[in-house]
């Protein structure tokens, strides 16, 4: 059985928790695309991490981790997350890197800072850790791949004659000093030699867990409203986050995805410019920002914050194909008298409900809400669903009405347990 776990929105939604949940019943679990722009937070028995790269099903040891092949792998995050994860007790032996992932290499970070200096006011607020440079280059047959590491003569080749183009991007184009050949050949050679014990044709890894009926995760990183085909180009990132970029990213058949779940936030937050209907600028945004301290996990910038949004929620169902939503958050909500869902847009007096493709457009939507009573009583202790106050029962409700889709776990806190298993995923 193969289960894709996705984020719904615009990112953080709490992937990284439901994958280390449902992982306890998986046998691999692979993170399919993106880099280290991702922050997972997994709070569990061994600690409280962040994971930019490693996969969310680490901690338990029949578990396999693949980073797969449409992910873009800094390595020097990369081994200092493995050194973090090795301190705290936890076994890193099962965790293996596709050899065609795709190398975040020096001048990836460095132009991704001066592009986004370039835009200016239309900087679009990349995480500047080198993910747009690193997939353009890939797409542009530019791309050093994780396994060209393990052969120093095809690596010094392909470096040379990439880093004389980026050489002259850096400095006659940005008036930027130049990186040495031998310097960045010397790194990455030693960072091949500690990394070369992970590194695998991962595809082959999964085709045979596949044949043996394993449980298998695919762990999405950022979220559908990011996927840079459907997101609010150009506010986007630069791979799919998407179900279907599962199926590439892993390097298995798109037949093969049994479930697909989406997690979504009770309310919405995104990092970063670009628009969003449902922004809360004022004291509510705020409040919900304190209470759920929406701070980026691998920027540390403040999320901004709004409510659900149903319209988006709905696009994000359709083009993905959820069977199941995994809903967040929703003790963030506990504090408020009045809670809000956002069910269509206004735009030029006209009514929208469904999510348009044009930035320009988007940014023009404002919000129209249906507004439903709080529940203002905490949540966090909460195991079973018919345990929950009313008035929170009828939001999760209300949410599955407007995605129609069912939402089968709800989440009441950040640690594993604090979580209700509304029907059985794995
Ligand atoms: P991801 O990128 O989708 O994995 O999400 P992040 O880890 O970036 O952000 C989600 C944040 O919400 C993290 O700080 C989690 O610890 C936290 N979290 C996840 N689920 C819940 C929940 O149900 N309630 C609360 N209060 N926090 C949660
Ligand atoms: P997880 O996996 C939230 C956002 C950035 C920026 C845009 C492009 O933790 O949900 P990039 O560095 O990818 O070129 O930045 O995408 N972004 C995220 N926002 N969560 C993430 O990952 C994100 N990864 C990228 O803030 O707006
Ligand atoms: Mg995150």
């Amino acid at each position: 059985m193969v289960i894709a776990v996705i984020g719904g929105q615009w990112g953080d939604e709490g992937k990284g928790k439901i994958v280390d949940l449902l992982a306890e019943k998986a046998k691999v679990v692979v993170r399919f695309s993106g880099g280290d722009n991702a922050g997972h937070t997994v709070i569990n028995p061994y600690g409280e991490f962040r994971l930019h790269l490693v996969p969310s099903g680490i901690f338990y040891p029949q578990v396999t981790c693949i980073i797969g092949n449409g992910v873009v792998i800094n390595p020097a995050v990369l081994l200092e997350e493995i050194r973090e994860l090795q301190s705290k007790g936890v076994n890193t032996s099962r965790l293996f890197i596709s050899d065609r992932a795709h190398l975040i290499m020096p001048y990836h970070i460095l132009l991704d800072g001066l592009e986004e200096e370039r835009r200016g006011r239309g900087a679009i607020g990349t995480t500047r850790k080198g993910i747009g440079p690193a997939f353009a280059d890939k797409i542009a047959r530019l791309g050093i791949r994780v396994g060209d590491l393990l052969d120093r003569d095809t690596f010094l080749t392909r470096l040379s004659s990439v880093l004389e183009l980026k050489n002259d991007i850096l400095t006659k184009v940005y008036g930027s000093p130049l990186l040495s050949l031998e310097e960045v050949y010397e790194q990455y050679c030693r960072y091949g030699g500690q990394l070369s014990p992970f590194i695998r044709e991962t595809g082959f890894m999964l085709q045979e867990a596949l044949l043996r009926k394993e449980p298998i995760l695919l762990e999405g990183a950022q979220g559908t409203l990011l996927d840079p085909d459907f997101g609010t180009y150009p506010y986007v990132t630069s791979s799919s986050p998407l179900a279907g970029g599962g199926s590439i990213g892993a390097g298995l058949s798109p037949v093969k995805i049994d479930h697909i779940i989406g997690v979504f936030k009770a309310y919405i937050t995104r990092v970063g410019g670009g628009p969003m209907p449902t922004e809360l600028k004022d004291e509510t945004g705020q409040l919900i920002r304190e209470r759920a301290h929406e701070y980026g996990t691998t920027t540390g910038r403040p999320r901004r914050c709004g409510w659900f949004d149903a319209v988006s929620g709905r696009f994000s169902v359709g083009i993905n194909g959820f069977t199941m939503i995994a809903l967040t958050r929703l003790d963030i909500l506990d504090a408020f008298p009045v809670v809000k869902i956002c069910t269509s847009y206004k735009v030029n007096g006209q009514t929208l409900d469904r999510f348009p493709s044009s930035t320009a457009v988007l940014e023009k939507c404002q919000p129209v809400y249906e507004e439903l009573p709080g529940w203002q009583t905490p949540t966090t202790e909460i195991r079973d669903f018919k345990k929950l106050p009313h008035q929170a029962r009828r939001y999760v409700k209300r949410v599955e009405e407007l995605l129609s889709c069912p939402v089968v776990i709800v989440s009441v806190g950040a640690r594993r347990e604090q979580t209700i298993k509304v029907r059985s995923v794995i």
